[in-house]
């Protein structure tokens, strides 16, 4: 077999990192890529831009692909799967119409509703006056949520009204003409992310990331500084739950509407103290970091059961196998192992940070067991050099978090480039539990 994955992150990697490891892959291609694609084995970049689909479909098309695996949003929102399956390509992820789940809060938000799914009480505002009216009834804490994509900048948890008021002028100016005023919800967030071929959901292992740039959660919010799985907020109970009020009535409407969704429902949820769930929001796509961690827990081959939802016979396919405890202990219920992903980042990020620094230390990283995810990073003239922002994700495991939390770090540490900055606390939570 011969797939194609598009994107350049994190999640591209551990996405053909896992496909290579199959005897089934002949060979994979990365569009873009990263320098972790680069020197994987089986694996090759493709360098046109990703958003480019009718160069990714001459590709795909000469080469044979059999299967396109969609990393990012940007491409689905954009339409890529319409385009590929127009010249007959078959492509694991959802349609333009499908991408709206996450595309747009208030789509997503009235689909929440018609399909009695639990969630944040909230409202549309197509003007600032109606929105500054509504904020005055509710008052603060609240928050305010941008309707397009924003590259997870268009969600302020506004604690004062205030600030509330500055997020709404702020937001229409700079474009949007949507936004979505919500309560504001306490709890433990858990991502959710579900494979499903328009008819049926699979859940994934619940994983749990680390938002903020700083030790505690505090500090501006990132595209993901860590992450664990499986996450013990979520045992198999909630789990059921959680696919029987939110996964199942979300693909069942979405089909009730004509949309055929084949590719990751990623549920993002709140876990209220008193263990409720609400939806906070949908991603169309498989989450990053989450995916770092959750894929080296997976034993099934995963270019199967995206084959199996791109071919509408998930019902049939076999249950999903996770790597089990070496060592299987009686006081952990799940038997699985527990996987770390602990992020190094650029200095400055997620503000404005310096790009080209050498990194050194991965094979002294993977000698100790780790995987290293590359997510900002290129190979230049055979030098390993960042990228981006988020630069690194380690990933360990082991038979409780304790053992995979110390295998990350021990890995990090064998990791060198100027100025990078890495949370502590990966996967404290769940120690905790
Ligand atoms: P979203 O992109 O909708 O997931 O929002 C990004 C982050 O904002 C979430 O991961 C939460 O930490 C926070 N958030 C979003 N909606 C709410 C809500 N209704 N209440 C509290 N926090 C929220
Ligand atoms: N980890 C957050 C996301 O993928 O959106």
């Amino acid at each position: 077999m011969k797939v194609l994955v598009v994107g350049n992150g994190g999640r591209e990697h551990a996405i053909a990192w896992k496909l290579v490891q199959s005897p089934q892959i002949a060979q994979c291609y990365c569009v873009p890529g990263n320098g972790g694609t680069a020197t994987l084995r089986k694996c090759e970049n493709v360098s046109f831009n990703g958003e480019d689909f009718e160069d990714i479909a001459r590709f795909c098309l000469e080469q044979a692909i059999d299967l396109v695996v969609v990393g990012p949003e940007v491409p689905l929102a954009l339409g890529i799967v319409d385009y590929l399956q127009s010249q007959q390509i078959r492509v694991f992820g959802p349609t333009q119409a499908g991408a709206r789940i996450e595309a747009s809060k208030s789509w997503a938000k009235a689909l929440m509703i018609e399909a009695g799914v639990p969630t944040a009480l909230g409202e549309t505002f197509t003007d600032q006056v109606a929105a500054q009216a509504y904020l005055e009834k509710q008052g603060a804490p609240i928050v305010v949520k941008a309707d397009g994509l924003a590259a997870g900048k268009g969600v302020i948890v506004a604690e004062t009204l205030t600030e509330a008021q500055r997020a709404i002028a702020e937001l229409f100016t700079a474009g949007f003409e949507q936004l979505v005023l919500e309560e504001c919800l306490v709890g433990e967030e858990v991502s959710v992310l579900a494979l499903s071929d328009g008819l049926t959901v699979r859940p994934l292992l619940p994983a749990q990331d680390h938002k903020r740039i700083g030790e505690g959660d505090t500090g501006n919010n990132t595209g993901g500084m860590g992450v664990y799985a499986p996450a013990p907020i979520a045992p198999t109970a909630l789990m059921e739950q959680i696919t029987r009020e939110v996964l199942q009535p979300t693909i069942d409407t979405l089909r009730q509407r004509g949309i055929d969704y084949r590719g990751v429902l990623y549920a993002g949820l709140m876990i209220s103290p008193t263990g409720g769930i609400k939806v906070l929001e949908f991603n169309c796509r498989f989450g990053d970091p989450e995916t770092q961690a959750i894929l080296p827990l997976l034993e099934t081959p995963l270019e199967d059961v995206l084959m199996a939802c791109t071919e509408q016979r998930l019902a049939q396919f076999p249950p999903l196998t996770w790597r089990s405890q070496d060592h299987p202990k009686s006081d952990t219920n799940t038997g699985l192992q527990c996987a770390v992903c602990v992020v190094m980042a650029s200095q400055g990020y997620p503000g404005s940070y310096e790009k080209g620094k050498v990194i050194t230390g991965l094979d002294e990283a993977e000698a100790q067991g780790a995987v290293v995810f590359q997510a900002g990073t290129c190979l230049q003239s055979g030098q390993l050099l960042t990228d981006g922002g988020r630069v690194l994700g380690v990933t360990a495991l082991g038979d409780d978090f304790g053992t995979a939390i110390a295998r990350a770090y021990e890995a990090v540490a064998q990791i060198e480039f100027e100025g990078h900055y890495y949370r502590r606390d990966i996967g404290q939570r769940a120690l905790n539990r």
